[in-house]
């Protein structure tokens, strides 16, 4: 299965970025794992304005964005909490993959880590960031890794030094990947089953 993953920082030196790269490294070990690892960079997007969007369409950077999530059979995001919350960045991400159709995260199977200087490890971020996503229809696991005090969390080689922490990552990428590649299981197709009559009784 393709599992597409990347870190909503923008920053150089960004404990997200670190954390994604050793859960892709684990991710890669699985079999019948296809990793695409990218950075959030790589799509810059300007703030949601319905006028820009008017006038010049949707943003590239918002479609390639799209494309990988379309493209992939699982979602991993690494995110920093903001305030308490999701970062302004990540959510104008979601308000402009929202803006394409179909929507590239609806149905998609997501996991949500992050990493944190602070001692929750970014979960309330990662909650918030939980509600557009539901709301869009995303298949958001219910679990969650937080790297707490992530300023300390890494060796020199930017592993995770704390075995336990390290263990408890594998385990939740191989139970979400476990869970997310049950999508082709008959339950998957009466899913769609149901949609298709609902959409022929609609139309
Ligand atoms: C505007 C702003 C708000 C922040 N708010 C929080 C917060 O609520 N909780 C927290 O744990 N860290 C907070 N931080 C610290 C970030 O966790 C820290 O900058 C972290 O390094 C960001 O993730 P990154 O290293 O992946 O870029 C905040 C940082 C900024 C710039």
């Amino acid at each position: 299965m393709k599992v597409f993953m990347f870190a909503a920082s923008l920053r150089h030196g960004s404990y997200n970025k670190k954390l994604i790269r050793v859960a892709a490294e684990s991710v890669m070990a699985l079999p019948f794992c296809e990793v695409e690892l990218h950075e959030f960079n790589e799509f810059p997007l300007p703030m949601y304005d319905a006028d820009l969007e008017s006038t010049e369409g949707i943003p590239v950077g918002a479609l390639s964005l799209g494309k990988m999530i379309s493209d992939a059979d699982a979602v991993i995001i690494s995110s920093p909490e903001y305030n308490g919350s999701i970062p302004g960045t990540f959510k104008n991400a979601i308000d402009w993959l929202s803006r394409i159709k179909p929507v590239p995260l609806s149905k998609k199977q997501i996991l949500l880590i992050g990493a944190s200087p602070g001692h929750l490890g970014g979960v309330r971020g990662n909650l918030h960031a939980r509600v557009p996503l539901h709301i869009l229809g995303s298949y958001v696991y219910p679990e969650y890794f937080g790297l707490a005090k992530a300023d300390q969390a890494f060796d020199q080689n930017d592993q995770i030094k704390d075995e336990k922490q390290f263990e408890k990552l594998q385990t939740l990428l191989t139970d979400f990947i476990h869970y997310a590649s049950r999508k082709e299981t008959p339950f998957e197709r009466l899913t769609e089953f149901v949609d298709e009559k609902l959409h022929e009784r609609h139309n």
